[in-house]
């Protein structure tokens, strides 16, 4: 969770990794995605601060509106307290998070990705750390996916899966090589 300063600083770092980025600061015209993500910390900084002043609630209401504005241009659907730091987005297009999901640090999350409730707001996804979320796939309910799991693409991932390092894929999600 994002709420002070220093640890603004430490996502925006690991994001700019997670991005490939080896720029200072994202360029004008391009570095859309970056700028989304620089808008959802700073978002998540304004509004989990403790003792908010004047300036800081106009801040938080300013992040607010760039976080939606420039999810809205590229699809994406990312709540504010969801994701650890080191979150990498390569691609625009319809990514939909719920904002109950707990995701950990170094999560990548490819284009048509849906991490969503089943039934009620509190069946939803936990998700360790170090996770490829491969284009297409769906994660839904009350489910527990353990660190270092690769998610191939289109896969249906309805049920836990608590073995770290694994990949799992396939409409439901089963571990890859167990008769898939
Ligand atoms: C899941 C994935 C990582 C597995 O790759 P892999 O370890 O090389 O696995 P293989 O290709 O050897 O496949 C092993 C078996 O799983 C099946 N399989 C692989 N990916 C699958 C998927 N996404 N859904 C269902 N079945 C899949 C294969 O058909 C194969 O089955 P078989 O043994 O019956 O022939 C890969 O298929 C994948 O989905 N990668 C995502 C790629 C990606 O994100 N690209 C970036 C796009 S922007």
């Amino acid at each position: 969770l994002i709420i002070t300063k220093a640890d603004l600083k430490r996502y925006l770092e690991m994001d700019k990794v997670a991005l490939g980025m080896k720029e200072k600061r994202p360029r004008i015209l391009t570095g859309h995605i970056w700028k989304y993500e620089i808008s959802l910390r700073y978002h998540e900084y304004f509004e989990n601060k403790i003792n908010k002043n004047i300036v800081d609630r106009f801040l938080r209401k300013y992040w607010s509106y760039m976080h939606y504005k420039r999810g809205l241009r590229l699809g994406f659907t990312i709540p504010i307290n969801v994701f650890g730091g080191g979150l990498g987005i390569h691609h625009y297009g319809m990514v939909v998070v719920n904002g109950n999901a707990k995701v950990g640090e170094w999560c990548t999350v490819q284009q048509g990705v849906n991490i969503g409730q089943n039934h009620s707001a509190e069946e939803v996804p936990t998700l360790g750390d170090n996770i490829y979320i491969g284009p297409g796939a769906k994660l839904f309910g009350k489910i527990y996916i353990a660190s270092g799991i690769q998610i191939g693409a289109n896969a249906v991932v309805n049920k836990s899966f608590y073995e770290e390092g694994i990949t799992i894929a396939g409409i439901p999600a089963r571990k890859l090589n167990d008769n898939i």
